[in-house]
């Protein structure tokens, strides 16, 4: 992990991978393969909006019922989060962004604050799934708040799952790791997805087009298992050639963290 990082001085060459891909695509799934692999960290602009859901603000109220109905929320409140959050430290040599952007106006957006920052998305990773098996996907889906660990009850179920009249018992629904009690997201309903994907249509193909340097595509149908197996060997090739051309540069600057 150490080895494809390039410094010169106190300059880092940031990985800064975007995760595209419909509602149930597998995303969350398959961020921490690249997490693990980068070493950098994985930014959910829906788990940073759930925070704000979860503090009672006034910004929180406001884009409640939004992201229940599976509405988008307007990309000023979106863009001032991530902004916000990709100056914290553990952002200094890369991060993931995982459901950023999803409208043109975001993905514009992003790039003019990392053209200030000198900096560029290194890749855009399209996970590729036919649309038949979303709904399942959703509407299986379990999470662990804390971890953003994601289940599902027939592809992932947690160990701790047991069935009452055959359907999963919520008492039972447990995290692997810690224990605690998993949940089930407040837009994981069919209605909700159907609302999701209206957007997703709208937007992506505009933004599929925007990325096509940056652009990788993976196969995301199949088990998670070779899903996970296929993202690693993209993400391999990545550390490869990034590699090189980190190591052509020869820059002296300033963690983004201290500016
Ligand atoms: P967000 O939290 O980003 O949700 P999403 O993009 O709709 O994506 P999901 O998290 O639903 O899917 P995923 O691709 O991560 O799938 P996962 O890996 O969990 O956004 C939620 C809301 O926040 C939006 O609707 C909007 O309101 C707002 N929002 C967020 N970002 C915004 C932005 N930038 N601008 C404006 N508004 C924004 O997998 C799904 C399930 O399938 C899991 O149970 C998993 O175990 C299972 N699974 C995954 N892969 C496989 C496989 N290969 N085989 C079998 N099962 C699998």
């Amino acid at each position: 992990e150490e080895e494809h990082r390039s410094s010169v001085g106190d300059f880092v060459m940031r990985d800064i991978i975007i995760l595209l891909g419909p509602p149930g695509a597998g995303k969350g799934t398959v961020a921490p393969v690249v997490k693990s692999k980068l070493g950098v960290p994985q930014l959910s602009t829906g788990a940073l909006l759930r925070d704000v859901v979860r503090q009672d603000s006034k910004t929180g109220r406001k884009i409640k019922g939004m992201m229940q109905k599976g509405e988008l929320v307007p990309d000023e409140i979106v863009m001032k989060l991530l902004k916000e959050r990709i100056l914290h430290k553990d952002c200094d040599r890369g991060f993931i962004l995982d459901g950023f952007p999803r409208t043109m106006e975001q993905a514009k957006a992003l790039d003019t604050l990392l053209t200030e920052m000198r900096e560029r998305v290194t890749m855009a990773l399209y996970i590729k799934v036919d649309p038949s098996i979303l709904e399942k996907r959703i509407c299986g889906r379990w999470c662990h708040k804390r971890s953003g660990r994601v289940y599902h009850v027939s592809s992932h179920p947690p160990k701790s799952m047991k069935l009452k009249n055959g359907a999963p018992d919520p008492q039972t629904m447990r995290d692997d790791k810690t224990g605690e009690a998993l949940y089930q997201r407040a837009d994981d309903t069919p209605e909700a997805l159907k609302r999701r994907l209206v957007d997703f249509h709208k937007h992506y193909d505009g933004i599929l087009e925007y990325y096509r340097k940056a652009k990788k595509t993976v196969n995301g149908n199949g088990s998670i298992q070779e899903v996970r197996k296929r993202v690693s060997f993209i993400m391999d090739d990545h550390m490869t050639s990034t590699f090189v051309i980190r190591n052509a540069y020869d820059l002296v600057d300033t963690p983004k963290s201290k500016l």
